[in-house]
C-alpha cells in the first residue's frame, strides 16, 4: 500500500509517521516566564554534538496561538529539556493538556521542580537527565509547526546512571513514544 501524503489530512499523516518513526524520544520541556510551564514534545531529536544542538518541533494551540513552550522560548531564549523515566510517565502525559498560559502545569499536576541555575528555568525535581538549552534559531518549514533549534549549554545526569565516569559511560532508563503509546527501551 502506498500512502500519498498530498492526499492525506494532518491526523492521517501524524498516524503514519508516529507509528513508523519509532521510538521517538520525549523532550519534557520546562520554560519559565510569569509561571513555570511544562510540556512534552516527541518531534524531538539531536542534531549535532559539535555544536551541541537539539531540535524540537512545536505547534500551535487550538485557537492558533503559539503553544506556551514556543512563546516562552521566543521570549526568554531558554528552556530545560528533561528525559522521562517510568516514575514520571503519568505526570508527563498529564502535562500535555492544553492550559491557558497563566496556569502552571507544575502547580496543576503537582510536578516539583528544582532551580539549579539562576539564568535557566528549573529542572524537574528528581529527574535523571536534563539539558539546559538556549535558543539557536527557528526554522520555517512552511506550516504552523515550528522546529526550534537549541544549543545545549549544560547537561545534568544523576550520578547513579554514569557507569564509568572516566570513559563517560552512561546507562539511562528512559521512556519513548511509539505511536500513541509509550515504551521502555532495553538494550539488545
Ligand atoms: C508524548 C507527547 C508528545 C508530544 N509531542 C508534541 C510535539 O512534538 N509537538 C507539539 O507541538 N506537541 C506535542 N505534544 C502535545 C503538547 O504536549 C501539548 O500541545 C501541550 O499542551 C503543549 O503545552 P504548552 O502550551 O504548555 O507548550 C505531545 C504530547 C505528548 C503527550
Amino acid at each position: 500500500m502506498i500512502y500519498k501524503f498530498d492526499e492525506l489530512n494532518k491526523t492521517e499523516k501524524y498516524k503514519i509517521m508516529s507509528q513508523t518513526i519509532i521510538p521517538r524520544p520525549i523532550a519534557w520541556v520546562v520554560t519559565e516566564n510569569e509561571t513555570i510551564n511544562i510540556a512534552p514534545f516527541s518531534y524531538f531529536t539531536g542534531l549535532s554534538s559539535e555544536p551541541a544542538t537539539i531540535m524540537i518541533s512545536i505547534g500551535h494551540k487550538k485557537d492558533d496561538a503559539p503553544k506556551d513552550t514556543l512563546k516562552n522560548i521566543r521570549e526568554t531564549k531558554k528552556c530545560v529539556v528533561c528525559f522521562v523515566d517510568e516514575k514520571y510517565l503519568e505526570k508527563m502525559n498529564a502535562s500535555s493538556e492544553e492550559l491557558p498560559k497563566e496556569i502552571s502545569e507544575a502547580e496543576k499536576f503537582d510536578i516539583k521542580t528544582k532551580k539549579v541555575y539562576d539564568n535557566f528555568p528549573p529542572m524537574i525535581e528528581d529527574i535523571n537527565c536534563a539539558y539546559f538549552c538556549e535558543l539557536n534559531q527557528e526554522v520555517n518549514i512552511g506550516g504552523t509547526t515550528i522546529p526550534v533549534i537549541l544549543n545545549v549549554k549544560e547537561v545534568f545526569i544523576k550520578d547513579e546512571f554514569i557507569t564509568d565516569k572516566e570513559r563517560i559511560r552512561i546507562d539511562l532508563d528512559v521512556i519513548a513514544r511509539v505511536g500513541a503509546s509509550y515504551a521502555k527501551l532495553t538494550k539488545l
